[in-house]
């Protein structure tokens, strides 16, 4: 299952590639810079090399404000899922080299209106646990240091001007998109009290969901991350308190708690969560959702169905949220994909996905400047013909 989720995150840039959304921005690559001084702390990737992240530096009205994304890819649970990320990026700086930085991370006003002359930061993502993990597997030599690496990176970027930031931005996708919702307050936490300070979770909503043959395949993926890799001690007590704390992985039992205005971006029918959670292949099989759950066309009418009792759940949890706070924002479009702030298509510019007409870097820079309040929430499928649908 993990090689799978792993594959699914490749699919996700290489499709982007064909996409030719790579070729209008080849040139912003962006170098690694290795935390060097971060193995002293023991804030180490899996393989025990260091942590490393890419900055652009900011200029003009956004000299003195600060993104910071985390990177996400997936998460693995278990000695063979870890031991195999060691040999990619995922696992080790080893096999890092620099990126591009698109959408949310473009330097161009053009893409990027609100943040694009801000400072910008991807943290690499090297720990397989959503940066919280807590320990050290002796028989592989695995280093589960996730919440080092945090610590380390913030530190350092701290010392780079962070410090006497305006104002500051943390967002993530996917698995960075959890390790937003673990953070957030923490991030906070780093800053003067005058320090704006908001947070983004793009994709990062996974729902603790009864699949297609009746399991909860998320829920034994989270257990054995945090079980393995020792994660329930970085996990906010007022949740392991109420709750087993392999529950307290998924946001939507953290969300309520969380002090710092936070925006959730995220489809109504996300497609990793249906490729993996709803519709794994362990449950799946040969059956009928073989084909449907690669390809929405390809679904019936019972199957969409299943669809629409999971958006039905994704947008209560959605609304709940919104109500809890008056700062927070909300945008859950009816597309079918995965990850919408860091592919420049989905962002911004030509024929972005909207709702009522906004699109979604006008919906986050709206909420974070408080420019309107932002309660986004799309009418069912099939009604949206503003998506950028993805199809395995
Ligand atoms: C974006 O950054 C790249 C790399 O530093 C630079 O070459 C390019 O001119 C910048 N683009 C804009 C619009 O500032
Ligand atoms: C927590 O939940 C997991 C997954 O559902 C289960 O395997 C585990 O036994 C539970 N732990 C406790 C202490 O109840
Ligand atoms: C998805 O399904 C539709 C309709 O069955 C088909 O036309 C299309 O080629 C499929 N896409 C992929 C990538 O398989
Ligand atoms: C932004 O809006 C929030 C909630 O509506 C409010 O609490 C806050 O004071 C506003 N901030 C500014 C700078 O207007």
């Amino acid at each position: 299952m993990n090689f799978l989720l792993l594959i699914g995150f490749l699919v996700l840039i290489s499709t982007w590639w064909v996409d030719g959304g790579m070729g209008a921005f080849t040139d912003l690559m962006v170098d690694l810079t290795l935390v060097k001084s971060a193995i002293s702390k023991g804030a180490v990737c899996l393989d025990g090399t260091p942590p490393g992240y890419h900055i652009q530096r900011g200029h003009g009205s956004g000299a003195n404000n600060w993104l910071v994304d985390l990177e996400g890819g997936g998460w693995c649970n278990d000695k063979w899922s870890c031991m195999y990320r060691t040999t990619t990026a995922l696992g080790s700086s080893k096999h890092m080299d620099k990126i591009f930085f698109p959408a949310i991370l473009s330097n161009r006003s053009e893409e990027n209106p609100d943040f694009y002359n801000w400072n910008r930061v991807r943290v690499r993502y090297c720990d397989g646990a959503s940066f919280a993990g807590e320990g050290y597997y002796k028989e592989s030599g695995l280093y589960f240091r996730g919440r080092r690496i945090w610590s380390a990176v913030m530190e350092e970027l701290m010392g780079l001007g962070m410090s006497s930031a305006q104002q500051a931005l943390l967002s993530g996708c996917s698995a960075g998109g959890v390790a937003s919702v673990l953070h957030c307050d923490n991030f906070k936490a780093l800053f003067r009290p005058q320090t704006k300070v908001k947070c983004l979770v793009d994709a990062g909503l996974f729902l603790d969901y009864v699949d297609v043959s009746g399991q909860r395949g998320l829920r034994s993926l989270f257990d054995g991350v945090v079980t393995f890799q020792g994660v329930a001690q970085n996990l906010p007590e007022r949740c392991t308190s109420r709750m087993n704390a392999s529950l307290c992985f998924f946001p939507e039992n953290l969300l309520n708690g969380i002090k710092t205005p936070m925006f959730l971006l995220n489809t109504a029918y996300d497609t990793w969560q249906i490729e993996n959670s709803l519709a794994p292949v362990s449950a799946v099989k040969d059956g009928p959702w073989k084909f449907c759950r690669l390809n929405y066309t390809k679904c019936d009418s019972s199957q969409i169905e299943f669809l629409q009792g999971f958006r039905k759940r994704m947008t209560t949890v959605a609304e709940s949220f919104y109500q809890s706070k008056a700062t927070n924002g909300l945008f859950i479009n009816s597309c079918f994909t995965h990850g919408q702030s860091v592919l420049p298509g989905t962002w911004h510019g030509k024929n972005y996905p909207s709702i009522t007409n906004k699109g979604i870097a006008q919906s986050v820079g709206d909420w974070y400047f408080n420019r309107s309040k932002v309660k986004l929430i799309d009418c069912p499928y099939p009604c949206d013909t503003t998506c950028h649908n993805y199809v395995s």
